[in-house]
């Protein structure tokens, strides 16, 4: 009786030892799935569109990490000051994260405002200040639900387009220290949500 006992007891502890071993593999693989929630192709390839239109010869985005690791135009090292960041919400079902924020200053892009970012609909925040951005703002950005638009300190010039007023969603606009011509529209009064202009 004795001899089967001991032998049991390991036996249960080995058991119990091994469930519990592959009940924390199971979670371990499930947190593992879930770390590897990623960007959707067709929004890196729109980033490096954007990138492409804005002037940037060096790029590099990892869809995994959501993380914005080379910007540049001469050189892939980052000029003094400058600052990016690439947000991601990953707040979706199917392991799936998208592109809500981009903040690319002071890299001196000398491109044009890109129209592609209609192609990154989860899109609400943009900051490119202070690079050399010439053109105006493209049209295609009126139907965007922007929340924050900065691309304050560029070359941007012509008037400041009418179609602002779909922006519905706005609260924040800066477009000082550019070469705008003419008046503020006044359909920019229907911007209900305006709280920083
Ligand atoms: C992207 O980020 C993931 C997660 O941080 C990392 O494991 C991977 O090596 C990165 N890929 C590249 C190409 O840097
Ligand atoms: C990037 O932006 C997000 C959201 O605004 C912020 O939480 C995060 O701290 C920023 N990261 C860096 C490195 O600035
Ligand atoms: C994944 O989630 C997104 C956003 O919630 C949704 O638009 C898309 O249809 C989903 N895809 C699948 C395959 O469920």
């Amino acid at each position: 009786m004795l001899i089967i006992n001991l032998v049991w007891v390991p036996d249960m502890f080995f058991l119990k030892h091994a469930l519990f071993v592959s009940v924390v593999a199971l979670s371990c693989l499930s947190t593992q799935r879930f770390a590897t929630a990623m960007v959707p192709q067709n929004e890196v390839d729109a980033l490096q569109q954007i990138a492409k239109t804005m002037g940037a010869t060096y790029w590099e985005f990892n869809a995994t990490s959501c993380k914005l690791e080379t910007v540049g135009v001469t050189s892939p090292e980052p000029p003094a000051g400058s600052e990016k960041n690439i947000t991601c919400n990953c707040q979706f079902h199917n392991n799936t994260c998208h592109i809500v924020a981009i903040e690319i200053k002071r890299f001196s892009l000398p491109g044009v405002l890109p129209p592609e970012l209609v192609q990154l609909p989860y899109l609400q925040d943009i900051d490119f200040a202070y690079n050399y951005v010439s053109g105006s703002i493209p049209i295609q950005w009126g139907s965007m639900e922007l929340n924050f638009i900065s691309v304050l300190g560029n070359r941007l010039s012509g008037e400041i387009p009418k179609d602002l007023r779909n922006f519905r969603n706005l609260t924040y606009l800066n477009l000082e220290a550019n070469q705008f011509s003419g008046t503020l529209p006044s359909e920019l009064g229907k911007l209900v949500n305006l709280e920083t202009l």
